[in-house]
């Protein structure tokens, strides 16, 4: 039962209506029982985008109940496509598209940046609201527009917005400066009905982008590369639908692991997609957790917790994939917060991703900062405290240090959470946790 005296599972999954939303937690309580794991955000946001590549019904499945992808369905159907959810399955039907892209969920959702490619690729032309800075830095998307102007695009920026345009894209070489997921994915899409063959150099090599190149040509696209830094797509005439489900989000896996680790008991993760989760297992290792994959889709984690393991301290680079991923780097942080000696994490990702930091040390936590470096001196427990969630992943930070805190703490900002972790008290709630959500 919520303190607010509604039970968490009756609540809205994405916090909608309820204005200003907290988690309470009282730390200390084991972890044990089985979390199911959801289909990786990061990945269905962009299949959703892909989907407007063809006029034909796409069906995803295994498509996660949470913010962003609401957010990601209203940008759809603002672009004309119909949407319809069943279950865990979205069937989208983009058979006329327009170009003005609704401002409100880009501007509150930097993903929908993903349509750009898809709908100049299939429309000719789009009118997008330039998405601005965030907390975890400024997130230029220059290289997005650099690459759709190399295949030929004319791209004018104005009045707050992108406009892109060109009557057929023309495959060719693009050098990315960095490994940029969603310029990777972007320009991938882009490039599937282009005229000629696209070569993207320095590619992102996420998982997700595998994902959404299994997608992509089981529509009918000639993508191949996916994985690995150079991306081979040979344009087509046109796409047809498809059916796909959405790999499991490795993030997600990544945080209740952590979770586990931090308040101890004895937790299973299924279905874990354990075999891209190799920089963050080897951490688990490192610094002592006790964990084991039982079979080739679940992982468990087990014992008596941070404040009684005392883990290993430990070195953690956050780098683009296959490196340590920055999307588990706050909770992995919260972690080394209660290790027995100093780490040093750094995030080679994103510029500003330590805001978090401040709200873990009110509980206790010794952590210094500089730039894109923080030295983590573990304490022998954190305490309870009320603190404030700026964004998903500083979030998760803060409900992992509360599962191990001593006493009562109450989270702010509970809605950055819900973008990406749906039903997230109920199922913590499930395994042991004293946790509800809360109207403050
Ligand atoms: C994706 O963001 C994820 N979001 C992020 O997850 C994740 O942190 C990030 O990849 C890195 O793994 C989605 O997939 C929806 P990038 P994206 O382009 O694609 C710079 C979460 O918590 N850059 O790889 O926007 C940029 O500023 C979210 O789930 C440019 O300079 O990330 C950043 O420093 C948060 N110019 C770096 O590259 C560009 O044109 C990596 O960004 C594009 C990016």
């Amino acid at each position: 039962m919520g303190r607010s005296g509604m039970p968490a599972g009756e609540m809205p999954a994405d916090g909608g209506g309820w204005p200003l939303q907290a988690i309470w937690i009282r730390g200390g309580s084991p972890l044990r029982g089985t979390v199911e794991i959801q289909g990786a955000k990061n990945s269905a946001l962009k299949l959703m985008a892909a989907a407007l590549l063809t006029a034909e019904p796409c069906v995803l499945e295994n498509v996660p109940d949470i913010r962003d992808v609401r957010m990601m369905i209203e940008i759809l159907t603002g672009l004309g496509a119909e949407v319809t959810r069943e279950g865990d399955q979205l069937r989208i039907v983009a058979r006329e598209l327009g170009e003005e892209t609704p401002v409100e969920p880009v501007r509150e959702m930097r993903a929908g940046i993903q349509v750009m490619g898809p709908v100049v690729a299939r429309r000719g032309r789009i009118r997008i609201f330039q998405p601005g800075g965030c907390s975890l830095g400024p997130r230029p998307i220059d290289f997005h527009l650099q690459g759709l102007r190399a295949m030929g695009a004319q791209v004018a920026e104005e009045f707050g917005f992108i406009r892109v345009e060109a009557e057929r894209l023309r495959g060719t070489d693009i050098y990315l400066d960095f490994p940029s997921v969603g310029a990777t994915e972007n320009l991938m899409m882009a490039a599937v009905l282009a005229e000629g063959v696209t070569v993207i150099h320095n590619a992102a090599r996420e998982p997700e982008i595998e994902d959404a190149q299994r997608f992509l040509n089981q529509c009918g696209a000639r993508v191949s590369g996916a994985g690995t830094g150079v991306i081979r797509v040979e344009g087509v005439e046109g796409l047809r639908g498809g059916r796909y489900r959405v790999m499991p989000d490795r993030i997600e896996t990544a945080t209740f692991l952590l979770a586990g680790a931090a308040a101890g008991g004895d937790l299973a993760l299924r279905p874990a997609p354990v075999y891209c989760l190799e920089a963050v297992l080897s951490k688990m290792t490192e610094i002592g957790v006790h964990w084991e994959r039982p079979d080739r889709e679940t992982l468990r984690v087990w014992g008596a917790g941070a404040v009684e393991e005392g883990y290993r301290p430990a070195r953690v680079r956050a780098l683009p994939y296959p490196g340590f991923p920055t999307d588990v780097q706050p909770p992995m942080t919260a972690l080394l917060a209660m290790a027995r000696g100093t780490s040093m994490v750094s995030d080679e990702v994103h510029s500003a991703r330590f805001g978090y930091v401040g709200e873990l040390r009110r509980m206790g936590a010794d952590i210094w900062t500089d730039g894109r470096t923080a030295v983590v001196r573990g304490v022998k427990r954190l305490t309870g405290a009320q603190v404030a969630a700026a964004d998903l992943r500083g979030g998760a930070a803060l409900i992992v240090a509360a599962l191990a805190a001593e006493g009562e703490s109450l989270i702010e900002g509970a809605t950055h959470l819900y973008r990406g972790y749906a039903r997230l008290e109920e199922r913590l709630a499930g395994v042991g946790a004293r946790i509800a959500r809360v109207e403050v």
